[in-house]
C-alpha cells in the first residue's frame, strides 16, 4: 500500500507516518529528512538545499523528484511507503504520477490532515526530537515520559529544527497556500483525496487514519 500524507508544516504529517510505520511496516519516506540528512552531510544536494529550507522556501522540484524516485526503487519500499512532504507542487504530483506508472506501483490513498493556522505555530514552535532515534516530541503535547530521557531509546541528545521559530513557520505556510494547497483539489479530482480533523488528540488521528487505510486495503 502505498499512501501520501498531505497537511500544512505541523499538521503531524511526521507523527502519523511514524506510527503507521509502527503499525503496518510501510516506510516513512519524509523529504524534508532526506534533504536535512543531505545538509548534515554536505552533499551538493545539500549545498543547494541548505538556504532554501533555512528561509521556508522550496527546493526545485528537480532535485526532489530524482530523491524520490531513487529512493523508492529501494528494496524496504516494495511492501509499501507513506510519502510525507512529497509532492509539494502540481509539477512534483504529475512526475510521481509517471514514476509509479512506470515502477508499475499504485497510489492507494492521499490523506490530507487539518489543523488551523494559530494552533500550527504552537506546534511548530514546541517541537523538538531524539537526536539518536528521531522520536518526536513537544513541549506541552508530548514531552517525555521521563524529564530529557527519550521514551524510545533512553538518549538524552534533543534537537529543534532551525526552521522551527515564527517567522520561517510563516514563509513555510506561505509556500504551502501557495505550492501544495493545490494538490488539495487535484487529488479530489482524482478521486484519491480523503481528509480529516487533525485537531484532535495524536491518537485520535492515528484511529481515523488506520479506519481509512482498511477500507482502501
Ligand atoms: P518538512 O520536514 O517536510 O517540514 P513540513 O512540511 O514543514 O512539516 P513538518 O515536519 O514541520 O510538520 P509535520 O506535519 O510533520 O508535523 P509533526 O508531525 O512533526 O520540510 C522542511 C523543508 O524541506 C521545507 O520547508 C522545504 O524547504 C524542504 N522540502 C521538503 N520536502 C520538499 C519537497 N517535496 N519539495 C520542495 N521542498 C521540500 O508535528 C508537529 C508537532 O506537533 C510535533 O511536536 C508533534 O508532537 C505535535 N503534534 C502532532 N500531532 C498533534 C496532535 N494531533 N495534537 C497535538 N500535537 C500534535
Amino acid at each position: 500500500m502505498n499512501i501520501i500524507l498531505l497537511g500544512p508544516p505541523g499538521a503531524g504529517k511526521g507523527t502519523q507516518a511514524r506510527q503507521i510505520e509502527k503499525n503496518r511496516g510501510l516506510v516513512q519516506l519524509s523529504t524534508g529528512d532526506m534533504l536535512r540528512a543531505a545538509v548534515a552531510a554536505g552533499t551538493e544536494v545539500g549545498l543547494k538545499a541548505k538556504l532554501v529550507m533555512e528561509a521556508g522556501g522550496l527546493v526545485s522540484d528537480d532535485i526532489v523528484i530524482g530523491i524520490i524516485s531513487d529512493r523508492i526503487d529501494e528494496p524496504d519500499c516494495a511492501n509499501g511507503f507513506i510519502l510525507d512532504g512529497f509532492p509539494r507542487t502540481l509539477a512534483q504530483a504529475a512526475a510521481l504520477e509517471e514514476l509509479l506508472k512506470a515502477k508499475g506501483k499504485a497510489l492507494n490513498a492521499v490523506i490530507e490532515i487539518r489543523v488551523d493556522d494559530d494552533k500550527l505555530v504552537e506546534r511548530i514552535t514546541g517541537r523538538f526530537t531524539c537526536g539518536a532515534c528521531g522520536e518526536g516530541y513537544h513541549d506541552t503535547f508530548r514531552p517525555p515520559k521521563v524529564e530529557n530521557v527519550c521514551d524510545n531509546c533512553g538518549a538524552s541528545d534533543f534537537k529543534r529544527r532551525a526552521d522551527d521559530n515564527e517567522e520561517t513557520l510563516r514563509s513555510r505556510l506561505l509556500a504551502y497556500y501557495k505550492e501544495t494547497s493545490p494538490l488539495i483539489g487535484y487529488y479530489f479530482a482524482k478521486d484519491n483525496l480523503v481528509s480529516l480533523d487533525g485537531m484532535v488528540a495524536m491518537s485520535d488521528v492515528t484511529v481515523k487514519i488506520e479506519t481509512i487505510l482498511n477500507d482502501r486495503a
